[in-house]
């Protein structure tokens, strides 16, 4: 069953999609259902791979590697661009499958594709800029030459919460590095990364050089792919305890590693702030995509001077979003993607009223996997919330003194992925940014992340970079070439 060959479709009426693997067979594998988020029914059918179709799919990475590593830089470029143009033109349909898949707004959905296909475009015209370096010699007859080359195939493990910008955004860097890639997407959300292998196909992609291998229960597929030494490389988006877990099992076959974990982003708002403009960046921070985002705001300080104002604004906006059907135009935001992830949330909520907080923001009737908007003050650090990454639409409310008080409790986490200030300060703007323990911070911007930028953690957040100059160098390995002229 080929991929390239089914209709480019969102998922409904429980529709079966095979993996995109070179010499799948429907005949071999079981299924599972695919649910709405927002509505709790079938979607669509999906292929429960395991280890026979995991090893199929390393045979052909290996098999797609040898030729791919081939081409020329200008060449991968052209099929990036290509594949680039025909995300932007299938945005319809992509969106409309992440907002059944996983029940992102579809406002943001288009939004996401837009940022995903960003991502190829980049990359390739990174590919053309792969060089290597000539060193100076001691002797007259040598050269010294530095190549750089590609790790070989990739196993890409992808979540659910960027169904299509996490795949671009390490598919795109391994394939103009030279590299094969298989991708192992987030069991709610195979749909888009099967419509995006096909239209990879479409555009002349060679099916073995990009595969998506699909399962409900991982496991058997990450443990025998893991183990599999021809996998050079694996780049994973996730949970802090399971990239932990890769990358222990990873020393076994010395693959390179790139981890992408858990965040829990402090954004701290001094008060000088235009506090306007401060509740805006909050509210991009924090809600966008309802929550759910490894750089969203989790934990909001603001100074003292300027704190009813900014609580009192800011509960007004979220009391302003809409929450709908992610399929609505009007709705700003949707389900949480399961029942467990609704469940964490509320329970953030339940822990921090119980222990004295203070509910800003008006209760609302919600029923399933959504949750409202929240602001909550009166906040203190033994509380849930300011302890753990929330993935939900809950802003806690910390009031901090000075700078150096709001500097000490942003870094008092073992996680180090975005943070976040406001201020009109240039001093402590640098100097800031500069104490953050933390991989990205936004300067008066909630929103940072953009293609030719590095995005990635410190400590339990994870290592390696994505994006940018620096996210393909994780697919490339660096060979010294030393030549004798006289041998
Ligand atoms: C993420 O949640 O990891 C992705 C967010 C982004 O790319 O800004």
């Amino acid at each position: 069953m080929s991929t390239q060959n089914l209709p480019l479709q969102a998922p409904a009426d429980g529709a079966f999609y095979p993996a995109a693997i070179v010499g799948f067979e429907a005949a071999d594998v079981g299924r599972y259902a695919l649910r709405s988020p927002a509505s709790g029914e079938v979607i669509a059918e999906i292929a429960d791979c395991g280890s026979e179709q995991a090893k199929l799919a390393a045979d052909n990475a290996q098999r797609g590697f040898e030729s791919w590593r081939q081409t020329t830089a200008f060449e991968r470029a052209t099929l990036l661009k290509a594949w680039h143009r025909a995300m932007l033109e299938a945005k319809d349909v992509l969106a409309l499958t992440m907002a059944r898949e996983m029940g992102k707004p579809i406002s943001e959905a288009r939004g996401e594709v837009d940022y995903a296909a960003s991502f190829l475009e980049w990359y390739a015209e990174q590919a053309k800029r792969i060089d290597g370096d000539i060193l100076p010699a001691q002797h007259r007859e040598k050269r010294l030459s530095v190549l750089r080359q590609p790790v070989g195939p990739v196993l890409a493990i992808t979540p659910w919460n960027f169904p299509a910008a996490m795949i671009t955004r390490k598919v795109a860097p391994g394939l103009a590095a030279g590299c094969s890639v298989i991708v192992k997407p987030a069991e709610q959300t195979p749909v888009t990364a099967i419509l995006l292998a096909q239209l990879w196909q479409q555009v002349g992609g060679p099916a073995e050089v990009f595969q998506v291998i699909t399962a409900e229960r991982p496991a058997e597929i990450s443990d025998l792919l893991m183990a599999d030494a021809r996998i050079r490389k694996v780049t994973f988006t996730g949970s802090t305890p399971v990239g932990k877990h890769l990358y222990a099992k990873s020393a076994a076959t010395m693959k390179r590693m790139s981890l992408e974990l858990g965040g829990h982003a402090p954004f701290l708002v001094f008060d000088d702030a235009d506090i306007d403009a401060a509740v805006a960046e909050v509210m991009a921070s924090k809600f966008r995509n309802g929550g759910q985002t490894c750089v969203c705001t989790n934990r909001v300080y603001v100074q003292r001077g300027i704190f009813e104002a900014f609580a009192e604004r800011l509960a007004a906006a979220a009391d302003a979003l809409r929450v709908g059907q992610p399929e609505d135009e009007a709705t700003q935001v949707g389900p949480l993607v399961s029942q467990a992830g609704r469940d964490k949330a509320q329970s953030h909520i339940d822990d921090a009223l119980a222990q004295g907080a203070r509910r800003l923001t008006a209760a609302r009737d919600l029923e399933g996997f959504f949750v409202a908007p929240t602001v909550l003050a009166d906040v203190t650090p033994a509380m849930q919330i300011m302890q753990e990454e929330t993935f939900g639409p809950v802003a806690p409310l910390v009031v901090f003194d000075d700078e150096a008080e709001a500097v000490a409790a942003a870094n008092d986490t073992p996680f180090g992925l975005a943070a976040y200030l406001w201020t009109r300060n240039l001093g402590r703007a640098h100097r800031v940014s500069e104490a953050l323990d933390y991989g990205i911070v936004g300067v008066n911007d909630g929103a940072p992340s953009v293609p030719q930028a590095p995005f990635g953690g410190v400590k339990d957040s994870g290592i390696g970079r994505e994006g940018g100059r620096y996210g393909i160098d994780e697919y490339l390995d660096t060979k010294f070439v030393s030549t004798r002229l006289d041998g």
